[in-house]
């Protein structure tokens, strides 16, 4: 066997996963290296601060805040920094100086993915992202090479751990919103700013990177529907379970065709939507990350696990460390990303999907059929009817007894008809109020 010098990995970042990171590469040097088929070397780890605390120590003389000497030595550069700079001018310096570059960093790969990859292409080099999205599941490579001979049709996913633990609270717990926000940043999911996870934020930029490789297409952040979950009552998870029906928070990429003008293409979207309790995803609990991906040829596919956390994070980061390696031994660019197919990326009002939607009306003789007919006048289909009488503190005591509650679950139709449908229900005379407006998916 032809000996390989050794290999020089640069960190940048000294967080949760840059030093358990650090520290596997430490511990496990020999075993990479025979996997790799090369010595390989951390060469340092760039942070902000020498003395910071850290849950995992970094022996001192590795540490440095130099960065871009660092990378200047370096085989493979792995950023986990986060933030979108100095990120992605220290990326572009590591490409351009011919290095791989690793990175856990969606926010930067859904803003400036392109400039990026470019970047890397330019000099035969790679980017690796497997960490990403999902932490520990392997869910990119799948995407890229696995399913490379298959058609994605479409992507259910649980991409954020923060939000699925908080609506998990609501429906195991019986927590409120605001109770279950609270456990969550007390076990330090959430972050003191918890806007990024329950604003769907982060979900949708992931949804835009997983949309992107399984559609061979740029979808860029910007165009992905967001909606996050700060509007999901308790009173919603309840109704749902006692109607087989679990809430999540969903990023949903899928091929589709516009019902309006024929056109083909792909959408990406993020929000709260019900699921069937007997649904895969339904069984995502906690903090827990799944996509479900279905494709022509393969069917059904469930990627399942820890979707964050330093030392889970670290395995995907390690993975990337090693195909960066094998590269380097073998030889020969990187390989591009594929966005051969250019479809077009629709908004959400081309989508078909079902609703679910509980209405406060007046309990009164033909009521039903206004109602009815407000949903046929817009091309929609009701498939069910569910009418219960409402108790409800803010109505008058003159309206209480007259009202009931009517849930209604509608076949699939275009957003656009179900917005327009809700829109009116909301101004009819004879509906008190719209309680909730819920997507159904994952039938
Ligand atoms: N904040 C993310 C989550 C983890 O709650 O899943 C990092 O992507």
């Amino acid at each position: 066997m032809i000996e390989y010098r050794n290999l020089r990995v640069a960190v940048l970042g000294g967080g949760s996963v840059g030093s358990q990171v650090a520290d596997q590469l430490l511990t496990h040097r020999d075993e990479l290296a025979a996997r790799i088929g090369a010595g390989i070397e951390l060469a340092g780890v760039a942070v902000r601060s020498i003395d910071a605390p850290r849950d995992t120590a970094i022996p001192r003389e590795l540490l440095t805040t130099d960065a871009e000497s660092l990378i200047l030595s370096a085989d493979i550069v792995v950023e986990l920094m986060g933030g979108l700079e100095p990120a992605r001018t220290l990326i572009l310096q590591a490409l351009n100086s011919g290095a791989d570059v690793i990175t856990a960093n969606k926010a930067l790969l859904a803003t400036h993915g392109p400039e990026l990859f470019e970047a890397a292409e330019q000099v035969g080099a790679q980017l690796y992202y497997e960490a990403a999205v999902g932490g520990a599941i392997p869910i990119i490579r799948p995407l890229r090479d696995s399913l490379a001979g298959d058609r994605v049709k479409r992507i259910l996913g649980i991409v954020n751990g923060t939000t699925n633990f908080i609506l998990d609270r609501m429906d195991a717990h019986g927590e409120s919103m605001a109770d279950a926000l609270a456990t969550a940043t007390a076990l330090g999911y959430a972050e003191a700013d918890p806007t990024a996870d329950v604003g769907g934020y982060d979900a949708a930029q992931k949804a835009a990177i997983l949309a992107s490789l399984a559609f061979h297409t740029l979808v860029p952040a910007d165009a992905v529907y967001r909606e996050g979950i700060t509007e999901v009552t308790l009173e919603q998870v309840v109704a749902a379970r006692k109607a087989g029906y679990v809430v999540k928070l969903l990023a949903i990429c899928e091929r589709l065709t516009d019902p309006v003008t024929g056109v083909d293409g792909v959408s990406a979207r993020v929000h709260p939507a019900l699921i069937p309790d007997t649904h895969p995803l339904a069984a995502v609990h906690g903090a827990n990350n799944a996509v479900f991906v279905e494709a022509e040829a393969a069917g059904p596919l469930m990627f399942y696990g820890a979707g964050a956390g330093g030392i889970q994070t670290a395995s995907a980061v390690l993975g990337d460390v090693v195909s960066a390696a094998r590269r380097h031994v073998v030889g020969g660019p990187g390989v591009a990303e594929s966005t051969h197919a250019n479809l077009p990326v629709l908004p959400i009002s081309s989508v078909m999907t079902r609703y679910q939607i509980a209405l406060l009306v007046a309990d009164e003789p033909g009521v039903l059929a206004l109602i009815a007919a407000l949903f046929q006048s817009h091309g929609v289909s009701v498939e069910t009817v569910a009418q219960s009488v409402a108790v409800v503190d803010s109505l008058s005591a003159t309206d209480a007894p007259s009202a009931a509650t009517l849930v209604i679950g509608t076949h699939e139709a275009s957003e656009a008809d179900l917005a327009a449908t809700v829109a009116a229900l909301t101004t009819s005379s004879v509906v008190h109020s719209v309680t909730s407006v819920l997507r159904v998916e994952g039938l």
